[in-house]
């Protein structure tokens, strides 16, 4: 180290464990006093500072490897397992030879579930207002909340960021930041993080919990609602969920169709 002729012990001494990993300062809970800063130059910065901050902030912040990670009840596993993830959605059809209607939309919906637990959906609808990133469902780098209406809190909406389209090009470490026009949390009452797949089941059918929805409203939000659609076009460095939307509508009316039972809970 003294071969660049530089003294090094005059600079303020960093141990290693509170290098590039120390995201403390950046997670605080609301409201994010540290991150006023931080929000208030991506609310006056152009578009390409605010994504070049975005990206130092994140560049600086990388995920501890899992093994360092304190246990975090919030953390929990997906529902369904990394390695089924990437197998391709069945069609409805492949269950027609499920003779019981009640066993065939059992199959019909824990197929759906593929799609439902994948992190592209459930990352979006956790129970505790704080959205969730990547595979592994680690909180949000900066911690932001969801706020009243899913949107952000004051000083700090999602679309601070989250512009109306996917934004790529941040680099190695960040190659895009997601986006959509309707881009915000799901509330708390449908929240699938942590949770069974028969629980999220009985959950989307009970109106109090689903937005007063029936449930061909329920299949028509999930094949066609643009922002489901974000699920399958999620921006570069980022798993897509499997099938298609398409397949996924075909596999939801299916199990509408043979009375919506659910997995046990
Ligand atoms: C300070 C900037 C910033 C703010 C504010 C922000 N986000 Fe993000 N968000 C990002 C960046 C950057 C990423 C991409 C990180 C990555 O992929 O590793 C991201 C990723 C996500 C993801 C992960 C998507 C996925 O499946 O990988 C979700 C979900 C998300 N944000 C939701 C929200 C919501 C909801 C809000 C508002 C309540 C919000 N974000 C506010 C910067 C921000
Ligand atoms: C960017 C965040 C985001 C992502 C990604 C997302 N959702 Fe949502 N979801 C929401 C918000 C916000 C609401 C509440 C507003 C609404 O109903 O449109 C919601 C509501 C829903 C509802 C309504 C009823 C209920 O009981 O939950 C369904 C169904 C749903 N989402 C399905 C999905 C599926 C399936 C995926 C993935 C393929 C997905 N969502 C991905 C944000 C998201």
């Amino acid at each position: 180290m003294g071969s660049h002729g530089r003294d090094l012990s005059a600079l303020p001494q960093i141990q290693p464990t509170d290098g590039p990993r120390d995201c403390t300062l950046l997670r605080p809970v609301t409201p994010p006093s540290p991150l006023r800063g931080f929000s208030s130059l991506l609310q006056t910065a152009p578009l390409v500072s605010r994504l070049v901050l975005t990206g130092a902030l994140l560049t600086a912040c990388k995920p501890s490897p899992p093994s360092e990670q304190p246990s975090d009840p919030a953390r929990a596993p997906a529902t369904v397992a990394a390695a089924a993830q990437n197998q391709p959605l069945k069609p409805a059809s492949a269950f027609a030879s499920i003779t019981d209607p009640a066993a065939r939309s059992v199959a019909l919906f824990t197929e759906a579930g593929r799609v439902i637990a994948h992190p592209r959906c459930t990352n979006c609808h956790p129970s505790d207002g704080v959205p969730r990133q990547g595979m592994d469902l680690r909180l949000h780098v900066p911690t932001v909340s969801g706020g009243p209406d899913g949107h952000g809190v004051a000083g700090l909406p999602c679309a601070s960021c989250h512009q109306a389209a996917n934004t790529p090009l941040l680099g190695a470490t960040l190659p895009s930041v997601p986006g959509h026009p309707k881009w915000a949390l799901a509330p708390a009452q449908m929240a699938w993080v942590g949770k069974s797949l028969g629980h999220i089941c009985a959950q989307l059918k009970d109106p109090h919990r689903n937005g007063g929805k029936t449930l061909s409203e329920i299949h028509h939000h999930m094949a066609e609602d643009t922002l489901v659609g974000w699920a399958w076009n999620p921006g570069p460095g980022r798993d897509p969920a499997p099938g298609t939307q398409a397949s996924f509508g075909e596999l939801i009316k299916a199990w509408i169709d043979t009375g919506a039972h659910c997995p046990a809970p």
